[in-house]
């Protein structure tokens, strides 16, 4: 019997539609949280006076016994079950006898489907988190490693303004912090105990939910059975929170694709992580950056997807939810390798400082000029209008700024003294900005400190575990 509901039914399910509707085949990475679940719940039926304590005993040494069974061979979760709870009964019986039946005593699959599951990402989220802030490590050593470097930074992919690399790359640290934070949050979101809410409408059982709620990890216990039976708004906050740190991953991987391009080559990438064409013999392609860029469809497209399976669902459980489990292995598993990926490619990037210093020179230095005339009191709307003039002629001739005699600057503006040529310069220019987010150089020293304390402080929240594959 490889069901859990044959009584009902005259005859064995249809072979290709039980076959559709198993989730054995990937809700076994749920294993060891379904038999946390389930040790924790014979406890709490045995209190509330549902099962006799010898048959709790013999049930809990059960599941101990099958929990270090699968922990040694995780290959082992595979059977004709319809889902991993399926399995687990098997198993059970086929350890403990009759009393195996006891464990679902008061139980509905579709608390325990969710109970499994916000355990299983309570414990896995912070290896994610672990997983942005080895990234955010490997960031900041190159911004620390790249000094007071120059680079341009791009609007409309144009040049824009100078700025320091280090502030280029504590630009990315930032948007990676956020996503720490997101993952909190999503964490909090899955953590609430759904048990005692059985099918739909509660437990037959007085159960003490805040002792079980207590005894799982969980700070809270779900307001309403039927909301807990089809909620999965953690899952989709999690999917939220993995497909914006792959927005984020694929934004910074466009970003290095483009300045490791022959054209830009402020960076080149390590021969470790690049890879060659079959025909063409110079090529260094970034292919792990373009991955990283193409996952993100995929993640955003299982967040999106799951989505879609949601709302149209009436109340109270429903088959689609199962579809949650597809979504949130897959996207934890993409999220991961991408972050590994990321990191390998980071931390092997080699800066041309003199190549980022030089395209850091030149017209983008046309604000500080405009400043330079305000700072001698012209109307910033009239500076702006003369050095933009000033630009169109510099660029007919093919010149910039430095190339400027005195004469010629007088010749644009009275305003403009001997020590304007101090100012036409990448370091003036970042030295020239003057607030806390700036890339004034003193500005990316401080936050450069502050993410430094920040990492200090995320791996004290580290931890090991095993490896996500096992069970996938
Ligand atoms: N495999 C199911 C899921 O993932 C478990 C819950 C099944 N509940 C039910 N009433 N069929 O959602």
């Amino acid at each position: 019997m490889a069901n859990l509901w044959s009584g009902r039914f005259a005859c064995e399910p249809d072979g290709n539609l039980f076959e559709f509707g198993r989730s054995l085949p990937f809700d076994r990475r749920l294993i060891e949280d379904d038999i946390r679940g389930s040790l924790a719940w014979v406890e709490a039926v045995a209190a509330a006076g549902a099962v006799s304590s010898a048959d709790a005993v013999t049930l809990s040494d059960g599941l101990r016994g099958l929990l270090e069974d699968v922990r040694r061979d995780p290959s082992s979760v595979v059977g004709p079950d319809e889902d991993v709870h399926a399995f687990v009964e098997r198993k059970l019986v086929e350890r403990v006898g009759d009393a195996g039946g006891r464990l679902h005593t008061g139980r509905s699959r579709n608390e325990q489907v969710s109970v499994d599951l916000r355990l299983y990402l309570m414990r896995r989220i912070p290896f994610l988190q672990a997983g942005l802030a080895g990234l955010v490590g490997t960031l900041v050593g190159q911004a620390r490693g790249a000094g007071d470097t120059p680079m341009p930074a791009y609007t409309h992919l144009r040049r824009a303004q100078p700025v320091l690399v280090a502030h280029f790359f504590l630009a990315h640290v930032a948007a990676l912090r956020r996503d720490y934070e997101y993952f909190d949050v999503a964490r909090r979101a899955a953590d609430a105990l759904p048990l005692g809410s059985g099918a739909v409408a509660g437990t037959s059982y007085p159960l003490d939910v805040a002792a079980l709620a207590s005894r799982l990890g969980f700070s809270r216990v779900a307001a309403n059975s039927i909301d807990a039976s089809s909620d999965r708004d953690f899952v989709s906050i999690f999917l939220h929170a993995c497909a914006l740190a792959m927005v984020h991953l694929s934004r910074l991987a466009e970003d290095l694709i483009v300045f490791t391009a022959e054209e830009f080559r402020f960076f080149e990438l390590s021969d470790e992580v690049a890879t060659g064409s079959s025909l063409m013999p110079q090529k260094k392609n970034p292919d792990p950056l373009e991955l990283i860029r193409g996952k993100s469809g995929r993640v955003i497209g299982r967040h999106a997807g799951w989505l879609a399976s949601m709302k149209g669902l009436p109340s109270g459980y429903n088959k689609d939810l199962q579809e949650d489990k597809e979504a949130v292995f897959d996207t934890e598993t993409t999220l991961g390798a991408s972050l590994s990926a990321m990191r390998a490619v980071v931390s092997g990037l080699a800066l041309d400082a003199a190549r980022a210093r030089r395209w850091a020179s030149g017209l983008l230095l046309a604000t500080d000029v405009a400043e330079y005339l305000v700072a001698r009191g012209m109307a910033f709307r009239q500076a702006h209008e003369t050095v933009g003039a000033m630009v169109r002629l510099l660029i007919a001739d093919g010149r910039d700024f430095e190339s400027l005699s005195p004469e010629e600057w007088t010749s644009f503006s009275p305003l403009f003294g001997a020590d304007v040529r101090r100012v036409v310069t990448p370091e003036a220019a970042v030295a020239a900005r003057q607030t806390p987010q700036s890339t004034n150089p003193a500005s990316v020293a401080a936050a450069l400190a502050d993410a430094s304390a920040w990492l200090d402080e995320a791996a004290g929240q580290g931890g090991a575990d095993r490896a996500l594959s096992e069970y996938a």
